[in-house]
């Protein structure tokens, strides 16, 4: 730990003495944790890091549109252009992977998710679906499907490795909540949390915002901070113990992520890819996504406000969106990409702006907690990665089978906790209709197989449930539901299963 005196002179040289402000109000056991928090700070480029901001800020944002090309159609695959017989042939690869124990799962968890407003980790978050289980145990739960249908396959016992990233405020609960959970049936060994640095809030003159009078406004890196929380934590080391080659990180908050995909890691593996993506066509052309495509000849991700109108407009021959494919967070790497990124490029990734609202104390001492947007922080993408890659790829998924994110508390009109549990109730119907059962409502009446999945004004889809247990992505159903007629709400558990197959 440094001495007062050494941080003192740190944050003189910085620009940040009012840091200290409080100093001579603190009481012994206060001026320790803070002197403590300083200490870790990097202290040395605290000067950059607020000068950055501040500017980064101030700044136009970069209209990129001149520079801008679609991907090459080579590097794109498609679940719905591409025949049954290359699907199956990318999942039968992934399947063969997944069961030589190559493919490990990273989660994204580190964010605070303020925007869906609950002091705990959005992986906790209960949709309100039939089962009340939470997005963390949907996740777990496809692991041990995915699992379990490779070693039926092969024969053998495969591990899927699951890497947590958390921060500050998603680390301690996450661990609790798995450990009173039992870890969800996953072998504990098998699950790896770490956690990612946190870096200052900083106003829009360049200061580093005081959340207490002996308390710095701390943030979580970004969800690109995973490249140096790679390094922290020695995850790569692990994987390579463990002889995990391909990763496929995803965000905590979309429902219906398919995690350990076989069919994108296959297509990914089959054209020899370092990096990939996974995209959705994008809904309408102002929609706010971001955009894989390429800028000055290179693969990155372009966000919705870097594109002008005209170009997000943009139409091909057959109508298509021009720039379409929208990011979702979804993406394959190789361990040798990660180890280059770790070691040659982490340092390049690029700063991205986010105005946000930071309680603070005010001169007076006063606890403020601001109305509009008073703070900035800095934050590096996951994506970002992209234009350091050799073989880049990216592959179109269905979105209703596969995207529905929870961003935002229930009000908004999308990304909400009805959404995205009225997106997973309306697959599973799907998936129930197409394995040929036929599905009643409260009342008992019949639900048409076209209806039974789609939203009424003011009512969900069908409260029909399957759990991950039962079936991965619809697989398996056919012998329980066939010519059965069930009463919903219905969940088709792991018991109910049992039941089912009984003669
Ligand atoms: P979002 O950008 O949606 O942010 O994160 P958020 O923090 O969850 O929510 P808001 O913006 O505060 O409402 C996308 C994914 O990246 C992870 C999140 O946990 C989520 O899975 N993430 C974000 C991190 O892991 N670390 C971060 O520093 C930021």
């Amino acid at each position: 730990m440094l001495s007062l005196e050494q941080v003192k002179r740190s944050l003189e040289e910085a620009g940040q003495s009012h840091v200290l402000h409080f100093w001579p109000e603190l009481c012994e056991e206060d001026r320790d944790s803070f002197l403590r928090e300083l200490s870790q700070l990097d202290l040395k480029g605290l000067r950059d890091h607020c000068e950055e901001a501040a500017k980064a800020a101030a700044s136009p944002t970069d209209i990129l549109d001149q520079h801008l090309e679609p991907l090459p159609p080579q590097s794109i695959g498609s679940v719905r252009k591409s025949d049954q017989e290359s699907l199956a042939a990318w999942e039968h690869e992934g399947l063969l992977q997944i069961s030589k124990d190559r493919v490990g799962v990273l989660l994204l968890a580190g964010g605070q998710g303020t925007r869906l407003g609950v002091q705990y980790p959005k992986g906790m978050y209960n949709v309100g679906l039939p089962s009340s289980k939470t997005l963390y145990q949907i996740q777990a739960e496809r692991i041990r499907k995915i699992q379990e249908l490779v070693d039926v396959k092969h024969g053998s016992k495969c591990t899927v490795p699951w890497y947590i990233m958390t921060s500050e405020f998603t680390l301690a609960p996450t661990e609790k909540f798995f450990k009173d959970n039992n870890y969800f049936g996953l072998e504990p060994s098998n699950i790896m949390m770490f956690e990612q640095r946190m870096i200052p809030a900083v106003t829009f003159d360049g200061k580093v915002i005081l959340q207490g009078k002996g308390k710095i406004a701390m943030a979580p890196d970004g969800n690109g901070g995973l490249y140096q929380a790679l390094v922290d934590n020695m995850v790569l080391e692990d994987m390579k113990k463990r002889g995990v080659e391909y990763l496929h990180v995803y965000c905590v908050d979309n429902i219906l992520v398919k995690m350990a995909d076989p069919v994108f890691i296959g297509f990914c593996v089959s054209k020899g890819a370092d990096c990939g993506a996974k995209v959705v066509e994008k809904a309408y052309p102002a929609e706010p996504v971001g955009v894989v495509c390429r800028v000055r000849g290179v693969s990155q991700v372009v966000e919705y406000s870097e594109i002008q109108p005209e170009t997000a407009e943009l139409r091909g021959p057959g109508g298509e969106l021009v720039y379409s494919a929208g990011n979702i967070c979804n993406h394959f790497f190789t361990r040798d990409f990660l180890q280059d990124v770790a070691q040659k490029f982490k340092s390049q990734l690029k700063q991205h702006v986010a105005i946000k609202k930071v309680p603070f104390v005010d001169t007076q001492g006063n606890q403020v907690k601001p109305t509009k947007p008073n703070g900035i922080k800095m934050e590096k993408f996951v994506f970002d990665v992209f234009s350091f890659s050799s073989k880049f790829v990216v592959f179109e998924v269905v979105r209703e089978d596969e995207f529905s994110p929870l961003k935002n508390a229930d009000g908004a009109a999308t990304d909400s906790p009805t959404t995205a549990r009225n997106s997973l109730l309306a697959q599973h119907c799907r998936w129930a209709v197409a394995a040929g059962a036929k599905l009643l409502d409260e009342h008992g009446n019949d639900l048409l197989p076209t209806t039974a999945s789609v939203s009424a004004a003011d009512k969900g889809p069908a409260q029909c449930e399957i759990s991950p247990l039962v079936s991965y992505f619809g697989e398996g159903l056919e012998p329980l539901l066939k010519g059965k007629t069930l009463p919903t709400p219905f969940i088709l558990s792991e018991e109910r299963a049992k039941e089912l197959q009984a003669p």
